[in-house]
């Protein structure tokens, strides 16, 4: 930008306040400006000084400075003067001498007073104090008799102070003052100094005229025609600006609500579960076996109250024990063992959303049926980069006549695609629940990443439910996913609560 560019853009307050620095000597404090007049608030001051220091034409350094005021000790030496210089005063009424006696008797001055003014009569080189018998004297010096006719040092900075509170003093003029107690307060303020720049300097030297200047354009400016005569100051595009951080969705609600555009668009309905589940529902309908690892402790998070969960139809329960104890009509052979009720019964929090889709499918056994659930799921995990003990699930089934294990390499091809990932693939995999069972990576930096199981729900599943056409099943993990898709190398960062993080993570398509 030219300098005349730069002037053009300049604001009124702006060319002022470059024109009065230029007059300061090129620097000047913000109490400074304000004292030489052509700005009415400090504000006005700051507002200018931080525009022009964002165009460069001004520095602002910050400086931490003392000021002094009186105390109430203080104050007393305005109204009576130092006691030092009173007792000076008395002596030399009474022939430049007196005994410590004599002042105490006769001088009106109280003992206190009379001790501290002794001290520094006797530093200040005021008087001379003897001892002649038992008595103490005290002897006007010369310094003293000059002093007593003119102010001190100390008494010329207590009248300053008093005129001028709040003011700067020389540290090693005060330091007398400070010394006695009460006389002196302190306080820490913040001094803004503002400086022209080079660029600053140049920009003044080019010319700067002052002319009202309309900075905003209003209904009242066009109807009288005002715009036509003053000067409409020009747009600076490239000014500085403070970010605005809006209220924002948390990544994590951002996903999932991508996660649910995408399935309800293709003709997903969405469901919910309990957190709380009994083993009964999370487990034993879905043909885990009781003695499976999953069940256990170092793996399933159980609650102890309630510590039961009753399964209330007492005729599915017969019908799941059967099932699993010799396959009853699904022709399985089931697990071969004895089923335990006391087990079913067990109360967890849910270790997977399917608890969610299986008990859709036992109040709704009649195809077809498409749903989804995106929730949270609880296991005993150890917390790592890439562990987390309390995480989401994408659920779904697809239930109708004919579906097969092709469409659901197409489905889950289609979502993944949707979400931005085009290489995926399938591996075999075991689920109690599915055959047969896969499970879904993607490539993502060169790497592949598991993100879910998947499969066909087993007759020893679906038929104890009353679902005779096969039942398309997924579960996939919503964390992994949001850690590719806002490039985490910690999933933990999903969770904690670090704004500046928040600010400005994004999301990667
Ligand atoms: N429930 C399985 C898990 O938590 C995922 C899955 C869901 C597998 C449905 C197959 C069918 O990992």
């Amino acid at each position: 930008m030219s300098l005349n560019e730069i002037v053009d853009k300049l604001s009124l307050n702006e060319k002022k306040l470059l024109l009065l620095l230029e007059r300061l000597g090129g620097e000047a404090s913000i109490e400074e400006i304000l004292k030489s007049g052509g700005f009415r608030q400090q504000v006005e001051i700051m507002n200018a000084s931080s525009w022009l220091k964002s165009k460069k034409l001004v520095e602002i350094n910050e400086l931490t400075k003392t000021f002094y005021s009186l105390d109430k000790e203080g104050l007393q030496f305005i109204k009576k003067g130092l006691p030092e210089k009173r007792v000076l005063l008395f002596l030399l009424k009474n022939q430049g001498c007196a005994t410590l006696d004599e002042i105490k008797r006769k001088s009106g001055i109280s003992s206190s007073e009379i001790s501290i003014a002794i001290g520094w009569l006797r530093k200040k080189g005021w008087a001379d104090i003897s001892k002649e018998k038992d008595k103490v004297v005290i002897k006007v010096t010369e310094r003293g008799k000059k002093v007593a006719k003119t102010k001190d040092e100390d008494e010329k900075i207590l009248e300053y102070l008093y005129k001028n509170p709040d003011s700067e003093v020389e540290e090693s003029r005060i330091n007398n003052l400070k010394s006695r107690k009460n006389v002196i307060k302190s306080k820490l303020a913040k001094v803004y100094i503002i400086r022209l720049t080079e660029t600053g300097k140049k920009v003044v030297k080019s010319g700067i005229r002052i002319e009202e200047e309309i900075s905003q354009i209003t209904s009242k400016i066009i109807k009288d025609g005002s715009w036509r005569r003053a000067k409409i100051r020009a747009y600076d595009i490239h000014a500085f600006v403070p970010s605005v951080y809006g209220g924002k969705q948390h990544p994590l609600t951002f996903l999932i609500e991508k996660i649910r555009k995408i399935f309800l668009s293709m003709g997903f309905e969405e469901i919910e579960g309990n957190f709380v589940e009994s083993c009964f529902w999370n487990m034993d309908v879905l043909f885990i076996p009781q003695d499976h690892p999953a069940r256990d402790m170092q793996d399933t998070l159980y609650c102890k109250k309630p510590s039961k969960i009753k399964v209330e139809d007492r005729e599915l329960l017969k019908r799941i024990a059967d099932v699993h104890e010799n396959g009853a009509d699904t022709g399985s052979i089931g697990w071969r063992y004895r089923f335990s009720k006391d087990e079913c019964e067990k109360v967890l929090l849910r270790t997977h959303t399917t608890v969610n889709t299986i008990r859709y499918l036992y109040s709704n056994p009649e195809p077809p049926c498409k749903v989804f659930s995106i929730g949270r799921v609880f296991r005993r995990e150890n917390l790592d980069s890439t562990h987390l003990p309390e995480f989401y699930q994408i659920e779904g089934i697809v239930h109708e006549r004919g579906a097969n294990f092709r469409q659901l390499i197409g489905l889950l091809k289609e979502f993944y695609r949707r979400m931005g990932f085009e290489r995926i693939r399938f591996r075999p995999a075991y689920f109690p629940y599915t055959e047969p069972s896969m499970e879904v990576e993607v490539f993502w930096n060169g790497k592949w990443m598991e993100l879910g199981g998947s499969g066909i729900f087993r007759p020893e599943v679906t038929l104890p439910a009353g679902v005779k056409e096969p039942v398309l099943a997924w579960g996939l993990g919503l964390e992994r996913l949001a850690m590719l898709k806002f490039g985490l190398k910690d999933i933990r960062n999903l969770y904690i609560a670090d704004l500046e993080w928040l600010k400005n993570v994004g999301f990667k398509v």
